[in-house]
């Protein structure tokens, strides 16, 4: 068991949270999905309330280690002050961490919230530079992790400070792990994993993990042209990960080696070119065009995947089953999110681009749990230990 934050006094007490700020901005630098800002604040809230001085930080986009003002968190700075209906100390210095900030940060009263500028305007972050660490750590008493998202980079905030202070688990992170593991090491079975996106090289790791503990392996999005390839099949112009046919193929394999039942889809939706304009049709896998690329899971692959899902009692989703993003092809995608929806089973949905779809979909409170983190939940899916969660202190 993990230290959390309700292992502490904080009466007084500094807390440094990490937290994974880093959300989409338009072009007129507005936030667009403010879910991860959201889904720190009971973690914020009990620290504040408990009485702690709260020091935030966080990364947002890549700038590379300068600082660049289209990245600068000012503008979630303004969106936590909303949400938490507080003012919010924003220190923004350029340096992340200077004298100006150590002042500002001395002035805090019990309970007062500050945020740090974008911790990726220095280039230590990144580089997990020991002495960025340590100028971070005497910003506060207790480092408080929070930052599920990033939690797979070793990073100067997010790994590096620990050596410097006591690191317990915010609330976000205590979720996260909890669903994400039980549902990988002690699902109720059957337990059913449904990985899409378009690149088998992306998946590779969690499909191998996952065929040690699944009962069932569905297979949909781009991705399954490359397996249909391994199987023999004509794909006409659909994607192809030509590097990795032979792994598909030796997916294949194992899943029957290891008595997994793996479900791919039997037909698919065609587009005479990649635009939601398009002629499209729908054919049987045995019979993609030459001249037309799979855009989409047929209606016979729907009914395929929604009644195992039905039989589910554990379901984890990694990818779209399409171009969800076209509307003539995001049936697939919807189909899966609606019959999770309607499902009573254990359902944890990866980030990224599923967890966009069944948020697109109106489903988001349907569903037992969404992770906040993309490449984070795939590296926990993946069996990897996540540098940001090992460094956690044990109750
Ligand atoms: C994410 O959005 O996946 C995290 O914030 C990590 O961002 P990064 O891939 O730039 O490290």
């Amino acid at each position: 068991m993990k230290k959390t934050i309700k292992d502490v006094d904080w009466k007084g007490v500094r807390a440094l949270v990490r937290c994974d700020f880093n959300v989409p901005l338009d072009d007129e630098l507005l936030i667009t999905d403010d879910t991860r800002i959201r889904a720190a604040l009971p973690t914020i809230e009990y620290l504040s309330e408990h009485g702690a001085k709260v020091i935030l930080m966080s990364h947002l986009g890549r700038p590379k280690g300068e600082p660049k003002e289209e990245f600068s968190l000012a503008p979630v700075a303004v969106r936590l002050s909303d949400l938490l209906d507080k003012p919010i100390m924003f220190a923004a210095s350029d340096d992340v961490v200077d004298e100006g900030v150590v002042d500002a940060i001395e002035k805090l009263e019990d309970g007062d919230i500050a945020l740090l500028e974008n911790l990726r305007f220095r280039k230590e972050e990144e580089k997990n530079d020991p002495e960025f660490s340590k100028a971070l750590a005497g910003l506060g008493d207790v480092f408080v992790q929070e930052a599920f998202g990033t939690a797979h980079r070793a990073h100067a905030s997010t790994a590096g400070v620990a050596d410097y202070l006591p690191c317990v688990s915010g609330f976000l992170i205590e979720k996260e792990v909890k669903f994400l593991s039980e549902a990988v090491n002690t699902p109720e079975r059957p337990f059913i994993a449904i990985m899409g996106g378009a690149k088998v090289a992306d998946k590779i790791l969690v499909i191998e993990n996952l065929l040690n503990k699944v009962d069932t392996l569905i297979i949909g999005g781009g991705m399954m042209f490359t397996f249909y390839k391994a199987m023999g099949l004509e794909i006409g112009k659909s994607i192809l990960d030509e590097e990795h046919v032979d792994v598909a193929a030796g997916l294949i394999k194992t899943a029957e080696e290891k008595g997994v039942k793996l479900l791919l889809p039997v037909d698919t939706v065609c587009a005479s070119e990649f635009s939601n304009d398009a002629k499209t049709a729908v054919v049987d896998r045995e019979a993609i065009p030459e001249d037309m690329m799979g855009m989409d899971i047929g209606p016979k692959s729907i009914e395929l995947f929604t009644s195992a899902i039905k039989d589910a009692k554990t379901v984890v989703w990694n990818g779209p089953m399409g171009v969800f993003e076209m509307s003539k092809f995001a049936e697939g995608t919807k189909a899966i999110a609606s019959a999770l929806a309607e499902s009573d089973c254990i359902s944890v949905i990866g980030g990224g681009d599923s967890a966009a779809a069944i948020e697109q979909f109106g489903f988001a409170d349907k569903v037992t749990h969404i992770s906040t983190g993309g490449g984070a939940s795939l590296e926990f899916l993946e069996g990897k230990d996540l540098p940001g969660i090992a460094v956690i202190q044990d109750k």
